[in-house]
């Protein structure tokens, strides 16, 4: 039998990087936030002054991204880049590199090579519909574009970064609108996927949800 998936998807900001981990080490499977490769394709193109508009450039900086996670950190070669990728321009730049085929190709492989036994935790915007189609339990984790920028906006604010509220919920539908848009992978629900509104829901809910849903098809 193939190892399991729960692929999570969803919108910016929905909570997915919380939940599919707190999933993941719940069932002690492995995990792959897949948002983190784009963003590490963003920070090393903006580092090195690549255009953010060539695919070719940027297809082979992704391809060969010296991307290491260990323990829930990011690594870029040796350098721990957790927090920097968090960072607007990250952000900005990650939903700009991600509409180019030629950069999710590259990045193609190496998402699949994170299902490994007994089970993956994937989130992103793909997951259900393209990386893995053949997961066993696919949610569509989504919240409301205020309830998003609100969470975004304590969480840059706890870790002592700049943030304003109004200039990340601007920031959050424009790249909404970006990832819905494209035409390779948009993010949108997928007909087999569970719609999960955590818009007044908290995190130990959502876990509760997803985990249930797992046991559910286990
Ligand atoms: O999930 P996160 O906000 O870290 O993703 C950053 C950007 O990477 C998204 O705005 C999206 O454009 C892109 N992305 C994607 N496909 C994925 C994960 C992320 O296109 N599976």
């Amino acid at each position: 039998t193939p190892v399991p998936v729960v692929a999570i998807d969803g919108p910016s900001a929905s909570g997915k990087g919380t939940v599919g981990a707190r999933v993941a080490e719940a069932l002690g499977w492995h995990h792959l936030d897949s948002g983190t490769l784009y963003r590490l394709t963003a920070l090393s193109a903006i580092r090195r002054g690549v255009d953010l508009g060539d695919a070719a450039a940027l297809s082979a900086l992704a391809a060969a991204l010296p991307a290491r996670f260990d323990g829930g950190r990011v690594l870029l070669g040796d350098e721990d880049v957790s927090d920097e990728i968090r960072e607007e321009a990250c952000s900005v730049g990650a939903s700009r590199v991600a509409v180019l085929p030629a950069v999710r190709d590259a990045l193609f492989g190496r998402q699949r090579d994170f299902r490994q036994g007994p089970g993956l935790v994937a989130e992103g915007r793909d997951m259900g519909s393209t990386i893995f189609p053949d997961a066993q339990v696919k949610v569509f984790l989504t919240a409301s574009a205020e309830a998003r920028a609100e969470r975004r906006y304590k969480q840059l604010i706890e870790k002592g970064l700049p943030a304003k509220l109004e200039s990340l919920m601007q920031d959050l539908r424009e790249r909404d609108a970006r990832d819905a848009a494209r035409s390779v992978a948009p993010l949108q629900q997928q007909p087999d996927a569970v719609l999960l509104d955590t818009t007044s829901m908290d995190v130990d809910a959502a876990v509760a949800f997803v985990l249930d849903l797992v046991r559910d098809r286990g």
